[in-house]
């Protein structure tokens, strides 16, 4: 969740850091503050609940120099959105922006007294009082000794007033990138921003130190020994130079759909079957489970729905899609024949990361499907296929969701072939079907104007269902959910079979229904469907395969067709449809459509 920054340096620190923060904001963007170390060691504050911008404007009002400091954009744990809760956070000599949950931080407060002196409601603060408690004029010694007493999950990035020019940080499970830069060093939450300053960086290890310096930055471990960083190149393009003429990112990254995907899928195709050369993953990986398991959360966790239907009726191998928030606490069933493949478009949510964590431990093989390199999830598992969709600046996912599908659908068509289902000939049909995703994508972009009408028939509805059957169904769960998050309609998905176990006694004339008709061997179960909802006097907007018959006997209240593919393709094209119905819905609404209320798109808190 939150994002940190810290940049210690030649140049002026305070608008590069709150440069920073502004593209750091998707991970949070309740509160946001800055410190700025001065060159006598006294430290200077600006902080304020809002936006960065609101935080920019409090920088200009109230000017503060210095060429080192540390900044932060909150999403709010502990503590409610206020300007008090907002990060940094000073104790004593120490100034701090944490990310994480410090767990104990009640029986800490407790331990060493601190009640009195604290100004926040914050768990961050404890963490500063209980550095500056160990603070003896030893920054090294203060970090190790508070650290062991910390219980959670932390990215700190610390100033000590004794040691002006020098920014300190140490990590337990969330994230810390480090990079060298011009005139100085940073650190960051997400090679996001760093990229935009340095292609080299290197992920703090947890329980090391880093300080970082003018002239560079050391590492060291627990015991104080210096230990040699692992360098990384950020290998995407952190071009962030706006949003390409788009009103939002989503758009924008809506539309960047057909490049990515084909940047995720062309590499992995050699001969004309889809093939793991590149990313390292040897085909017996795929041959010898007797079963898979997804551990995702959210958007993620949707794409592992389409996966899990894929799977079943081309390779025809068992595959549970398990919510990695309830993995481990439901004690998810994974041993030596399992694959577990995590989906996380960051690599950084906590929960995915320890089912990583659960999966190995009980010795089930791990492969990562990831967006970020070098992310923690990545590490943390055995193998991965990084997909190519660039950063998602949008807090709705869009370009990730497809490129993971993209992923899954190359996935399939490989274990398809080296467990025998597919022969070549299938396998090259099938990757030539995938190839012509991009295509068929566009085709629908192009067309955007036309569900941008769509959209507003529902702009004021306070309910809007929607229905399909298999692949159909799970694209709508993804479709459902893009709508509530950035619309803040209440929208609910159902197999089209399921609504009149119950969910049927909510439809009336004044809740739109969205169908999705694409999968031939349910079609006229779908319309059977559908007439159940007319009946009850609910408009129907029907995305539906352009090459199937329209039934004529049903009044639509839209109709939307969708270019034809192979059936187990279709989901492609009718997600890019659903994401602009959700995009046009938030845009004409008048709402921020990047940063819906509450939300945060990096979740590294449990
Ligand atoms: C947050 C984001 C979602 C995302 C989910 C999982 O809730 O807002 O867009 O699907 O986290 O994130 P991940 O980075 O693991 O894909």
């Amino acid at each position: 969740m939150c994002g940190i920054i810290g940049y210690t340096g030649i140049e002026e620190a305070g608008d590069m850091i709150v440069d920073a923060l502004e593209i750091l904001e998707y991970r949070g963007y309740d509160s946001a503050g800055i410190a700025l170390c001065r060159t006598d060691g006294s430290v200077r504050i600006r902080k304020c609940a809002g936006r960065v911008k609101d935080l920019r404007s409090l920088c200009q009002r109230e000017d503060i120099r210095g060429t080192c400091g540390i900044g932060h954009t909150r999403w709010a744990t502990h503590g409610g959105v206020s300007d008090g809760n907002a990060h940094p956070h000073q104790y004593g000599k120490v100034t701090l922006v944490h990310n994480g949950i410090i767990e104990n931080y009640r029986d800490l407060v407790r331990k060493y007294d601190l009640q009195e002196r604290l100004q926040s409601q914050t768990d961050s603060e404890v963490a500063a009082a209980v550095l500056d408690h160990f603070y003896n004029g030893d920054p090294f010694a203060a970090i190790r000794k508070a650290v062991l007493k910390l219980k959670g999950t932390f990215a700190l990035s610390i100033l000590f007033e004794d040691f002006p020019g020098i920014v300190f940080a140490v990590r337990n499970v969330s994230p810390i990138v480090i990079g060298n830069v011009r005139g100085g060093s940073m650190l960051a939450s997400d090679v996001t921003v760093l990229g935009q300053y340095t292609r080299e960086y290197f992920v703090l290890p947890e329980f090391h130190v880093a300080v970082l310096k003018k002239d560079g930055v050391e590492l060291y471990d627990m015991s104080g020994e210096a230990t040699e960083p692992e360098w990384l190149t950020v290998d995407w393009d952190v071009d962030r130079s706006g949003k390409g003429g788009y009103p939002f990112y989503m758009e924008k990254e809506i539309m960047e759909q057909p490049k990515v995907i084909a940047d995720t899928v062309r590499p992995r195709i050699c001969g004309g079957i889809p093939d793991f050369t590149i990313d390292g993953i040897p085909d017996s990986l795929l041959a010898d489970c007797r079963r898979i398991c997804v551990v995702a959360c959210g958007t993620a966790m949707h794409a592992g729905l389409v996966g899990k239907a894929l799977m079943q009726s081309f390779v025809r191998i068992h595959m549970d899609v398990e919510l990695a928030s309830e993995f481990m606490y439901t004690d998810g069933i994974v041993d030596e024949e399992t694959l577990v493949i995590a989906i996380s478009q960051s690599g950084e949510t906590i929960d995915t990361l320890e089912a990583v964590k659960y999966a190995r431990k009980h010795g089930a093989k791990t492969l990562a499907i990831v967006n970020v390199r070098g992310a923690s999830v990545a590490l943390a598992s055995d193998y991965v296929i990084y997909t190519n969709a660039g950063p998602e600046i949008a807090v709705a996912s869009t370009k990730a969701y497809t490129t993971q599908l993209a992923a899954l659908y190359l996935l399939t068509g490989r274990m398809a072939y080296v467990r025998g289902s597919f022969g070549e000939k299938e396998a090259k049909a099938f990757a030539a079907e995938l190839m012509r995703v991009p295509e068929a994508m566009r085709q629908v972009l192009d067309r955007r104007e036309e569900i941008h009408y769509i959209a507003r028939s529902i702009l004021n509805a306070k309910d809007v269902f929607m229905m399909g059957r298999g692949l159909d169904y799970s694209i709508l769960l993804e479709g459902s959910l893009k709508l509530k998050e950035i619309s803040y309609i209440h929208s609910e998905a159902y197999a089209s079979g399921e609504l009149k176990h119950g969910t049927i006694a909510l439809i009336t004339e004044d809740t739109p229904v969205v169908a999705v008709v694409t999968q031939s061997r349910l079609q006229s179960k779908e319309f059977s469907n559908i007439k159940e909802v007319q009946s009850r006097g609910a408009g129907v907007i029907l995305f539906m395969k352009e090459t199937f018959g329209m039934d004529k006997e049903s009044s639509w209240n839209s109709v939307f067709k969708l270019p034809a593919m192979e059936d187990g393709f279709m989901v492609m094209p009718a997600s890019a449809a659903l994401q602009l119905l959700a995009y046009y819905v938030s845009l004409d609404k008048g709402l921020d459509v990047d940063k819906p209320r509450n939300l945060a798109k990096v979740v590294t808190v449990e």
